[in-house]
């Protein structure tokens, strides 16, 4: 290759035609399935831009082919569903905050002051999660989180990691190969029931450097960051180039078991350690909350040293008794914290500043910098948040500024370096960039947002884009410039005319790109999600606050979209829907103002009669309280409502906020009223808390 002959410019220049042609052919080949050159060629661009990249590390750009990681092999991968959610955590960046961590769980379980909360703490490691499935001491499938209730097979590549016991053998971690159909005679298993062990798959910063160096000279795709190395070589379909990656685990938790594996999570550890899971040396159990920080410190300490990149500290609270009635809420456990070490900064200057609109109509600022290298990442663009914030920052284009990044978070800016300049000052737009409509904030909010509506180009498309993506209803063929394209054909205005393109075949057949291949194909891949899962259609339709773990809380509440929609338009609509499990005031509030809305049930009756969602199917355990409705009055002694509600979720059942007709039963603690007295009228069941605590145990 002649790229030794460029010059610094030349190479920025053919980076970025490189950058769009290798996206250009990515498309042709992923969404079109009509590429315009061979396999052969196309591996030569990707190489070409590996060794310009390797050369001129400082000018990699941030939508640089080399980074769009895992992206082409992901989608070859086959889906699996958890049979435990893999959950994330809740951040704490102050001492403070991890104090509030722990006054919430001694609330939660309505803990006396001096009742000792004993907590582990390990490194944060800067990796992706894996769950490995054991049954009969055997690895049957090893998944990536995915978006954590449906992650990727990725057994074959899981086994290729030598920190991985293929087998739960005393003694013995290779033993019988995983799937392989007899044990070896004479061996019990270590453990021999279901054992899910989840961890990090990580890579150390000594073998990253390295492969980007062995990468670099083959001219093979060099990678941004270890964690990105990490998920592209586990994220494979040749478990052959994953065999060939230095990949490492540490376990930090588990999944489902078929037997419990002690009482505390250090007990659980322990025992895991000795099945041969390799456990972060700076796994400890403290006994109070100051211990917990001291160790915090000692891990920031210690930090450069570490062979791998870690962002902070998980803390998780001990007894896994406790653990288990703390329960989750949303994505995230309510007795683990990750405390994130502080934020990495850097300088650069604000070149220009562009205002978005999102598919909810909010203008979001966005500044586009010189790219400058923060904590190993080259940032481009950084989110400006909203109007106050660039008048909070006196940001202008041309300004200097110091911006950083803290772990996964958005790039911000956090200091205005020349404020005293003088500069013409940033006027926000109060018009819609994108429709001209008038821009306003609501009182008392901070956003400005296009009053359009679906009128708005940007709001529309945006929220069809959301519609058929990866996480929403995963629509092969569907990419994002070919809702454009459809959009400005006046083809698409709602979600549901996506399941009448079929209608425009011919006109189709006869545009630029599109053949009978790809026409079929892209019309058989809509097709196919007749019948989908509803809480991904829920999730697609792009409601405020909705993400997919609130969008399965919601049905598994309310069974189905169409009595989520009654309920939510109804007078009652807020109250009832604050009481379910996982959803506050503000995630109510955004679904009833949608609901509310009849050209937004219209568009929702529309789709869901062309798009027949399936029954929806909850991870929660059956149970004789399966889809009944609960409703906890009163003051609770022994548990606070949380935790009731909690528990009435876990038995698959719905706690609500009042009592009708509807309600099969109600717990009444001291001091109950009016709710009692109706339950008295309309013959509902009526129990004490020891008895639901009998209910519960027994279920
Ligand atoms: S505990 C139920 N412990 O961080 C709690 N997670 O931000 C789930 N991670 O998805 C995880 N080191 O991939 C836990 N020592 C550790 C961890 C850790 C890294 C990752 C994990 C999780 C993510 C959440």
């Amino acid at each position: 290759m002649a790229t030794k002959e460029l010059t610094e410019t030349d190479a920025a220049a053919r980076l970025a035609e490189l950058a769009k042609e290798i996206a250009r052919h990515n498309r042709l080949y992923h969404d079109r399935d009509e590429p315009e050159i061979s396999d052969a060629e196309f591996d030569a661009l990707v190489r070409e831009n590996a060794a310009l990249e390797a050369q001129y590390p400082h000018l990699i750009r941030p939508d640089s082919p080399s980074r769009q990681v895992g992206a082409a092999p992901s989608t070859a991968l086959a889906k699996v569903a958890h049979a435990r959610p893999m959950l994330s955590l809740d951040n704490a960046f102050s001492d403070e905050e991890v104090r509030e961590f722990v006054r919430r769980v001694r609330r939660f379980l309505s803990l006396p002051e001096d009742e000792p909360v004993a907590l582990t703490a390990e490194p944060k490691i800067d990796g992706l999660s894996c769950s490995l499935r054991y049954e009969g001491g055997r690895l049957m499938l090893a998944a990536t989180r995915g978006d954590g209730a449906v992650g990727e097979d990725v057994t074959p590549n899981a086994l290729t990691i030598s920190d991985v016991p293929q087998t739960l053998y005393p003694g013995e971690s290779r033993g019988p190969a995983a799937g392989g159909s007899s044990a070896v005679e004479g061996w019990t298993p270590a453990f021999a029931g279901v054992l899910e062990v989840r961890g990090e798959v990580f890579m150390s910063k000594e073998d990253f450097a390295a492969l980007n160096a062995r990468q670099a000279e083959a001219g093979g795709k060099v990678f941004a960051n270890p964690r990105n190395a990490a998920a592209g070589s586990l994220r494979q379909k040749d478990p052959g180039i994953t065999a060939a990656r230095p990949l490492r685990f540490l376990m930090h938790g588990w999944g489902e078991l078929s037997e419990p594996l002690g009482a505390a999570q250090t007990e659980a550890v322990e025992r895991l350690r000795a099945l041969g899971f390799p456990v972060s040396d700076l796994f400890r159990r403290c006994e109070t909350i100051e211990e917990a920080l001291a160790h915090y410190a000692a891990i920031e300490h210690a930090r450069a040293e570490l062979p791998f990149d870690i962002d902070g500290v998980v803390y998780k609270v001990d007894r896994l008794d406790w653990q288990e009635r703390l329960g989750s809420v949303g994505r995230a456990p309510r007795w683990a914290l990750a405390h994130k070490f502080p934020a990495e900064k850097a300088e650069t200057t604000l070149e220009r500043i562009e205002v978005q609109v999102g598919r909810t109509g909010k203008l979001t600022p966005v500044g586009r910098l010189t790219p400058v290298g923060v904590g190993g990442v080259m940032v481009a663009n950084v989110t400006l948040h909203n109007r106050d914030e660039i008048a909070r920052l006196g940001l202008r284009e041309g300004d200097r500024v110091r911006i950083q990044r803290a772990g996964d978070v958005i790039p911000q800016v956090v200091e205005n370096l020349t404020r005293d300049e003088e500069r013409p000052t940033f006027v926000f737009p109060d018009r819609c960039p994108q429709c001209g409509s008038e821009a306003v904030a609501e009182e008392g909010e901070v956003d400005v947002r296009c009053t359009g509506g679906l009128i708005c180009p940007a709001q529309r498309i945006e929220r069809l884009k959301h519609f058929v993506s990866r996480g929403a209803m995963d629509i092969e063929g569907l990419g994002e410039k070919t809702i454009e394209e459809f959009a400005a054909s006046g083809w698409l205005h709602g979600p549901a005319d996506i399941f009448r393109l079929r209608d425009h075949r011919a006109e189709l057949l006869g545009r630029e790109g599109w053949k009978e291949k790809s026409v079929d194909n892209l019309l058989a891949a809509i097709q196919a999600k007749q019948g989908f899962d509803p809480a991904r259609l829920l999730f697609g339709l792009g409601i405020r606050h909705i993400g997919i773990v609130t969008a399965r809380d919601l049905l598994k509440a309310f069974g189905t979209i169409e009595a989520l929609a009654e309920a939510a338009a109804g007078e009652n609509g807020i109250a009832e829907l604050s009481s379910v499990e996982g959803v506050g005031p503000v995630v109510a509030e955004a679904l009833h103002d949608f609901f509310h809305e009849p050209h937004n049930r219209e568009q929702l009756a529309d789709l869901l009669a062309l798009a027949r969602p399936a029954a929806f199917v909850s991870q929660a355990r059956q149970t004789e309280w399966s889809g009944k409705t609960v409703v906890f009055t009163g003051s609770l002694q022994t548990m606070s409502r949380d935790e009731a509600k909690a528990q009435a979720e876990r038995l698959g059942a719905r706690a609500a906020g009042s009592v009708s007709a509807k309600t099969d039963l109600v717990v009444a603690g001291p001091g109950a009223g009016s709710k009692l007295k109706k339950a008295e009228e309309l013959g509902v069941r009526v129990v004490g808390e020891e008895e639901w605590a009998r209910i519960v145990a027994e279920a």
